[in-house]
């Protein structure tokens, strides 16, 4: 589960004290975990437990009372890639069944990009009852996973069907689900990916780079590595992070050494996707010591960097997809279309810094695609996350075209 982020709901039933040993286990495993507790949830275990354990704050109210702060339900919803309701009371299922609003962890759920398995738990007798049982059959309805309460003793003392599964079980029932999720067209595909900026040195201690942060690139890889890619992504200079079982990353500062790594492994991918903002030139010459200023003005000469995109598309066999960026403030189309065929592209991905939320460092980007059987798809703005999954499905399917 290494990479996976997995969003826990804690509702107010006794078996909440259980979620300690799942968020372990899940930790254990690799997996990345937040928490959202509904206010009653807190009488059945501290959120002191549940954050230590999860290594990140825990979401309760809609807003934090310490400091004003809003706990944001959509951004909630946009990191997970599962939401785990666990236990679920008959009073949540209850509320979900007829799409109620009254906490952050129902404002999560109903804003959620992903799917939803819930673990309920009760007693025999409410289990049993038929608007318990017609209240899932309606969360089944909506595409939710139910992992069935088991039997056994229960808090009340009686024995019966209604108490949550174990731990194992839930953590098993998230690992099948991911499993479910793979696509078999990318499982057995190796991915190639460029991102982030390039930095040439002009002396020990300066460089000539750009914005770039690389999340576009980042969450590409995140999405095939979702579906089942084996991802290496070859990564110049950023703050941002990447830990994800399927990807494998080499960090890099230069084009020369973007081009060095992309040399090695080209050939044993079935498709590239190059979204690395590389720069064009580098100093000719590096000076070895940090350079001193001087009354004089200074003058550095650059000398162009080979273009590592170009270098794939005149390297691809026919069974390869190249698919290269544009960014552009100016022709957009027109330019990208030059760049699609000069390189030998079979998509380009053409975006603008004009349109508001777009381009460097930001979380969206709006996008337009183009293609060499001359398709053109324009896209809204979206979060990043949702534009690299507009990327991929259209990557798939140009192959059926
Ligand atoms: N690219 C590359 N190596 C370079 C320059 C660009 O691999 N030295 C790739 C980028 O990763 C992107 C595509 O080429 O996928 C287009 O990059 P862009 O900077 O838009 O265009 P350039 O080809 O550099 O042309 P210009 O800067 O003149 O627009």
């Amino acid at each position: 589960m290494r990479g996976k982020r997995v969003l826990l709901g804690i509702t107010g039933g006794i078996a909440a004290y259980k979620i300690a040993f799942l968020i372990r286990l899940l930790k254990k495993n690799g997996a990345e975990v937040k928490v959202i507790m509904t206010p009653a949830s807190c009488d059945f275990i501290s959120p002191l437990v549940v954050s230590t354990l999860s290594g990140n704050p825990v979401g309760i109210e809609f807003w934090n009372k310490a400091d004003g702060s809003w706990n944001n339900h959509v951004e909630y919803g946009l990191w997970a890639d599962v939401l785990v309701i666990a236990p679920l009371t008959a009073n949540t299922l209850s509320k979900m069944a007829n799409g109620t609003c009254d906490n952050l962890l129902l404002a999560t759920w109903l804003s959620m990009k992903s799917n939803t398995l819930v673990a309920p738990a009760m007693d025999l007798d409410m289990y049993a009852h038929p608007s318990t049982k017609e209240n899932l059959q309606r969360l089944e309805s909506f595409g939710i996973e139910i992992i069935p309460a088991t039997s056994g003793e229960l808090a009340s003392g009686l024995e019966g069907e209604g108490r949550m599964a174990e731990p194992e079980t839930i953590a098993k029932s998230i690992q099948e689900y991911f499993e479910r999720q793979l696509d078999p067209w990318f499982t057995d595909k190796k991915v190639l990916i460029t991102a982030g900026p390039t930095y040439e040195a002009i002396d020990p201690v300066r460089f000539i780079g750009n914005h770039s942060s690389g999340k576009m690139g980042i969450a590409l890889a995140r999405e095939l590595a979702e579906r089942g890619a084996e991802v290496h992504l070859i990564l110049g200079p950023t703050k941002e992070q990447v830990d994800h079982e399927r990807i494998q990353v080499t960090s890099v500062n230069s084009a020369e050494e973007m081009l060095k790594n992309v040399q090695e492994l080209w050939k044993d991918c079935q498709l590239g996707i190059f979204s690395a903002a590389v720069s064009d030139y580098r100093p000719a010459n590096v000076a070895d010591q940090k350079i001193k200023k001087s009354d004089a003005s200074l003058h550095i000469e650059l000398v162009k960097n080979p273009d590592i995109l170009l270098w794939a598309g005149e390297h691809k066999s026919s069974e390869q997809l190249l698919v290269g960026f544009a960014l552009e403030t100016e022709n957009l189309l027109e330019n990208g279309r030059k760049k699609l065929e000069k390189k030998q592209l079979n998509c380009i991905v053409l975006n603008t810094l004009q349109d508001n939320g777009a381009g460097f460092g930001v979380d969206t980007n709006k996008i337009s695609i183009l293609d060499n059987h001359n398709n053109l798809q324009e896209f809204e703005l979206k979060t990043k996350t949702e534009v690299a999954a507009d990327i991929v499905d259209y990557v798939k399917n140009y192959t059926t075209k």
